[in-house]
């Protein structure tokens, strides 16, 4: 079939929306029609090209990172299944995750489906089993970010990439839990394993920290501190959670040092648009003897330098970890965090706070580059 798509053809430039091919699923694939696509900061990750390793790696692999359909948060419904599949049937609703998870290999089995190995064939964006692709345009294969592909009404995936959803689940918002929502919640509940009467603090409060600033709340965090040098958006977190604000991490620390006379914060989460290796020594410096950093912020894939005091690190045992989709599992995490938000205990309308069609989705960008808004959704 020809539909739109919105392509990257290569870093550093606008993304361009033009009519594709789209073939049909093959054997374990299924095609989608999507309700709705988050803008997530990880695909102008894609754009700017930081996540991107040294193309001779790619090449090493056969694969080709650009050109690719962006999108990674998406929800829809299933229209056709490929030979073989077995988790999914035309009609049900399902959220996309950003890892896939097949449920058989070691990750999987012990509780990481965040870590699957079937997260390896990400960077190429072809299909899972055979590493072809199902979408081409300008006589050229194209990857998908994440293996998905959600700028566009129709994609083609593998089934271990869908997570089927409750039919009463509003689709639109649903997109948000394939990505931003699930990462930053698990970025609190499950990476930093906020217990009830810590003081926590959420360092940017775009889609991802703003769901960790939730996540905290509902682990019964004592004090939520969010950090974003954006007023409008710490105003928002003080309405889903937090309980104080601070401009920067800088701002932040004589306000945590009094909150815990002296203690400091038991968990730091790092939700900034792009880590950087100075980030680190301020993160850690925000908390306390044997407290926790969590780093979930995305950074260049070629940074390698960090700034950290070692003795901090030793002396007072303090913990630094990376975080990977909030370390969740999607197939009990995403119709989990769905039911709370039914129940009104997880506030997804909030984030929206910009619609695009997905002719607009440069325009969506430009905002979020420039703080205009919390998490855009493009609408097919
Ligand atoms: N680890 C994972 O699995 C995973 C999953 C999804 C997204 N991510 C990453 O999480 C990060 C956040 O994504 P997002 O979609 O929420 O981005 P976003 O652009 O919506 O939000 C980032 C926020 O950080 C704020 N900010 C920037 N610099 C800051 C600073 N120095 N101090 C305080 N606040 C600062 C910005 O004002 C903005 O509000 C990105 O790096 C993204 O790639 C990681
Ligand atoms: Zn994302
Ligand atoms: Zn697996």
């Amino acid at each position: 079939m020809q539909i739109p798509a919105a392509i990257l053809w290569e870093p550093n430039t606008r993304w361009s929306v033009e009519e594709i091919t789209l073939d049909p699923p093959r054997e374990g694939e299924v095609l989608i029609k999507l309700a709705a696509s988050g803008l997530c900061h990880s695909d102008e990750h894609l754009v700017t090209g930081d996540l991107a390793p040294d193309p001779g790696w790619a090449t090493a692999q056969g694969m080709e990172r650009y050109p690719v359909i962006g999108g990674h948060e998406g929800a829809g419904e299933i229209v056709e299944v490929g030979p073989g599949v077995t988790r999914v049937r035309p009609g049900d609703h399902v959220a996309l995750s950003f890892l896939p998870s097949c449920g058989r290999c070691p990750s999987c089995v012990v509780g990481r489906q965040q870590l699957c190995d079937r997260g390896m064939y990400l960077q190429g964006g072809r299909q899972l089993l055979d590493r072809t692709s199902r979408h081409h345009a300008r006589g050229r294969d194209l990857g998908l970010m994440c293996l998905l592909g959600t700028f566009a009404p129709y994609t083609v995936v593998n089934e271990d990439s869908c997570v089927v959803i409750e039919d009463d689940h509003p689709l639109e918002l649903a997109a948000l839990v394939g990505c931003g929502v699930t990462t930053g919640w698990g970025s609190a509940v499950y990476a930093a394993a906020v217990r009830a009467g810590e003081t926590v603090v959420v360092v940017g409060v775009g889609g991802v920290g703003m769901s960790a600033v939730q996540g905290a709340a509902f682990a019964g965090a004592r004090h939520v501190v969010a950090v974003d040098p954006l007023a409008w958006k710490t105003d928002l977190a003080l309405k889903l959670g937090a309980t104080h604000t601070a401009m920067s991490m800088a701002e932040a620390l004589p306000l945590v040092t009094e909150l815990t006379r002296g203690r400091r914060a038991d968990k730091a989460i790092l939700t900034v648009g792009l880590a950087l290796g100075t980030h680190i020594a301020e993160l850690m410096a925000l908390v306390a003897k044997a407290g926790r950093a969590v780093v979930t912020a995305a950074g260049r894939a070629t940074d390698l330098d960090v700034k950290l005091n070692l003795v901090d690190l030793t002396m007072q045992r303090k913990e630094l970890v990376g975080c990977l989709f909030g370390n969740a599992n999607a197939r009990v995490d995403i119709p989990r965090l769905l039911a709370l938000h039914r129940e009104g205990r997880l506030k997804l309308d909030e984030l929206v706070t910009a619609t695009y069609s997905l002719d607009q989705v440069n325009e969506g960008y430009d905002d979020l580059r420039e703080g205009r808004n919390l998490r855009g959704l493009i609408r097919f």
